[in-house]
């Protein structure tokens, strides 16, 4: 093994197979992880959405709802859905949104491959750090379907674990070359190109470092 070598994107090492059985096993501690080390990057995310009253939004992906909570307050009269493969994260989502029974939303089980949404009819897409655990062929199945389900010009919110720019970030490579379940299978992507290639504009990619661990926050819309 060199440690010198950049892990590649396709080092994927959690078969979607076994996501859910991993990501209902670090559901009790997620939110720590959450918190501590990428609040910023999903806080930078909700504020590039301009989320407005009443539009229709979805979160792929929404884990334990972290950032999902922030969606439903600022849409609470909008459609706001939320799936997941994981049973043990979309259980904290659920919990957390207690609070917003009044509000529009609904959170279930479902996968980035098959969303439960008719073609263009979408006005925002949220999905945070998951394209940083799928294999290359994934990403762009889960694109196509992203693609499908918003509207023109619609927007697309992406955080993603990404390759460290900045001093001490290395150390997240290391831990994933040795334990790739630690980091819940995430693994550095840059998915400005790719966006492209599916027909997305990329209006900004930004990077954040919190606790050495570095993320890209892009907004992206559909091309007409
Ligand atoms: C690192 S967690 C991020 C959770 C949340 N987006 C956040 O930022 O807190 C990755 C999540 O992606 C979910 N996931 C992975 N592949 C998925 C797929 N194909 N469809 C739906 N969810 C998926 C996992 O179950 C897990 O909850």
């Amino acid at each position: 093994m060199n440690n010198s070598v950049p892990i590649q994107e396709s080092e994927a090492r959690i078969p979607q197979s076994n996501i859910a059985r991993v990501y209902d096993w670090n559901a009790p501690v997620y939110d720590i992880w959450g918190t501590l080390t990428e609040s910023k990057a999903r806080e930078r995310a909700i504020e590039l959405a301009e989320i407005r009253d009443g539009l229709t939004i979805f979160e792929v992906a929404v884990g334990t709802g972290l950032a999902f909570e922030e969606i439903v307050r600022r849409n609470p009269h909008g459609k706001n859905t939320g799936i997941d493969l994981s049973e043990g994260m979309l259980a904290r989502a659920r919990k957390r949104l207690q609070p917003y029974e009044n509000a529009y939303f609904t959170l279930a089980k479902g996968s980035a491959f098959d969303l439960p949404a008719a073609s263009s009819t979408i006005d925002i897409l949220f999905n945070n750090y998951m394209f940083d655990l799928m294999t290359p062929a994934d990403i762009d199945r889960a694109l196509d379907e992203f693609r499908r389900v918003l509207k023109p010009g619609a927007r697309l919110v992406l955080v993603n674990m990404t390759k460290g720019e900045q001093p001490g970030s290395s150390l997240y490579e290391r831990i994933y070359r040795l334990f790739p379940a630690l980091l819940g299978g995430c693994r550095g992507v840059m998915l400005s190109e790719r966006l492209q290639e599916h027909g997305f504009t990329v209006v900004t990619r930004e990077y954040r470092q919190q606790m050495l661990f570095p993320s890209e926050i892009i907004l992206a819309t559909k091309a007409g």
